[in-house]
């Protein structure tokens, strides 16, 4: 059998599986990728060449994993988003497409990207949003909190694998409660799922993202209480706070941040029509 045969029933095992088509096809690329350590313009020039036993084998192993729910992320330890690559561990949250959307909403709100911004990250995971906004504002500086050292590990490395770690500072610490100075704006993809919806989450979620990443307690709201509360002192006139939320928590937060002392500026929207970024800026 030849690499691209493998790469097509790899393919077709995730659709039956329950895949959408391009996913599977997506997702048996990935895996290929992996399973040969090809990049992915090797793996086209090379899927003619036969695939070999253990190729075939390594690659069995992985469609096995996946079906068990794993996500491809997890199998092969990384995930691109906003078109960077990052290492992803079982200490950090899988980056999500639809985190993308606060990374665009903030690069499109800075009107000078050359402009030495400083910024903070809190709950920073893998370093997504971070090392994704450092990328794009050349002059920018971040400091990236985290209550997880395994996670702040996970994040040096992505800062240093897209070449932004000398523009990062990575703390250890809850929420802001360890942070001083002034920020020109501040970002968060915080835990908001309540807590008893873990359990009903798929599988690839429940089993595999870690709890501190999800866990925004018994009404999904905690995080947003408590960076509404702290993050005002910290921000300079003017600055923006940019967060995260699930979808349906709009209504909700947007009365906590009001009755905090906040304007609500904007709330961005996905594709599905959810409002799943909001912006404030204190009053
Ligand atoms: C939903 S994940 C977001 C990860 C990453 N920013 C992203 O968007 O992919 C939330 C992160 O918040 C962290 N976290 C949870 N509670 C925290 C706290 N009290 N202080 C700081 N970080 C916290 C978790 O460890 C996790 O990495």
């Amino acid at each position: 059998m030849r690499i691209r045969e493998l790469i097509h029933q790899t393919a077709m095992k995730l659709a039956d599986g329950g895949l959408e088509k391009m996913e599977a096809a997506r997702d048996a690329r990935l895996l290929m990728q992996h399973a040969s350590g090809f990049d992915r313009a090797a793996l086209i020039s090379r899927e003619n060449e036969p695939a070999s036993p253990e190729l075939v084998e390594r690659i069995r192993a992985m469609v096995e994993r996946r079906a068990e729910g794993e996500p491809v992320s997890r199998i092969v330890g990384e995930k691109e988003f906003f078109g960077l690559r990052f290492r992803v561990t079982p200490a950090v949250l899988d980056p999500r497409p639809e985190t993308e959307v606060l990374v665009d909403r903030v690069l499109a709100d800075q009107g000078d990207r050359e402009a030495p911004t400083v910024f903070a990250d809190i709950g920073t995971g893998s370093g997504a949003i971070a090392v994704a906004l450092l990328a794009n504002l050349p002059s920018a500086r971040c400091v990236a909190v985290d209550i997880s050292g395994d996670a702040l590990d996970v994040a040096a490395t992505n800062a240093r694998a897209n070449g932004v770690d000398e523009r990062v500072d990575l703390v250890r610490g809850d929420f802001l409660t360890s942070l001083s100075g002034s920020f020109d704006f501040i970002v968060s993809n915080p835990p908001y799922i309540v807590r008893e919806e873990i359990a009903m989450l798929a599988r690839e979620v429940r089993e595999y993202d870690p709890r501190a990443a999800l866990d925004g307690g018994a009404d999904g709201l905690d995080a947003y209480r408590v960076l509404l509360a702290q993050a005002g002192p910290l921000l300079k006139p003017g600055g923006r706070l940019y967060v995260e939320i699930g979808a349906g928590q709009a209504k909700a937060i947007k009365t906590l941040a009001r009755a905090g002392g906040w304007h609500v500026i904007d709330a961005v929207t996905d594709l599905g029509g959810n409002e799943r970024v909001l912006v404030v800026i204190a009053m």
